[in-house]
């Protein structure tokens, strides 16, 4: 079974378009249900409404607060999403990052999340690439810090996304090659592998982000040895994303 997330991003802009695209998400979901398993990352603010109007699509948030005490204007707690319905956020994405998430928050918001029995899926991928293989080590240091102090049996309930940042969103550098993939899958595998042991890594999902088109889309799963794919900007385009959908289902 393949994994595919969709991630909303800022969109849509109302909830009339929110409604809209969830069920139209729905209706792709139901079509491949026996081989791609959907699930939508949406904004909070749509939570409450993509869960009422499209109940049996998988829906998730973006992000959550890793505080604890309500002393935190303007965040959301693993709790509240779990009572709208969401049963996994999307963590470290790069975009949160880039507004202050360190490894250590994103730590410490995995386990609010798993505290909660909510679904963490941890985005790491490194800002650029470099011929002495250094950026290896930021990945490793993310998911070190990122998976500290995580024991085994939650573990198993995480789902891991590499997301290459020069490959992110309409300012990407480039689109990665299914082999920039590969090798970076095998890698991250290796360091759950020594983290955790052989049988818990080879049980967590590894996904690829970034730029996620129906052309390329199937090509990080076959040759680049992804269990699925997190796409962001296509995912707003039902049509496309139906596409991309169908390629990857055969
Ligand atoms: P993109 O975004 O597919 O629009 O590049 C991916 C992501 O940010 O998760």
């Amino acid at each position: 079974m393949k994994i595919l997330i969709a991630n909303w991003k800022m969109a849509p802009e109302t909830s009339k378009g929110a409604i809209d695209l969830a069920k139209k998400t729905y209706q792709i979901s139901k079509s491949y249900k026996k081989s791609v398993d959907i699930m939508v990352a949406v904004p909070f603010a749509h939570i409450a409404t993509v869960v009422r109007n499209a109940p049996l699509l998988k829906v998730g948030a973006q992000d959550i607060s890793n505080n604890v005490d309500i002393a935190h204007t303007g965040q959301v707690s693993a709790n509240m999403i779990r009572s709208y319905g969401a049963t996994y956020s999307i963590v470290g994405h790069s975009e949160a990052r880039a507004s202050g998430d360190t490894n250590e928050i994103v730590n410490e918001k995995i386990k609010r999340l798993l505290e909660k029995k909510i679904q963490p899926v941890l985005c790491v991928g490194e800002k650029s690439r470099d011929s002495q293989g250094w950026y290896l080590s930021e990945i490793k240091e993310q998911l070190e810090i990122c998976l500290d102090d995580i024991a085994s049996p939650s573990i198993k309930k995480i789902i891991i996304a590499y997301e290459p940042v020069w490959a992110i969103g309409s300012k990407a550098e480039r689109e990665a090659t299914p082999g920039e993939c590969q090798e970076m899958i095998i890698f991250i595998r290796k360091i759950l592998t020594d983290k955790f042991d052989e049988k818990i890594s080879s049980k967590i999902p590894i996904l690829y982000g970034g730029s996620v088109t129906e052309e390329n889309g199937l090509n990080f799963i076959k040759e680049g040895g992804s269990n699925g794919l997190l796409v962001g900007r296509l995912s707003l385009d039902a049509k496309r994303f139906a596409k991309l959908v169908d390629r990857i289902s055969r």
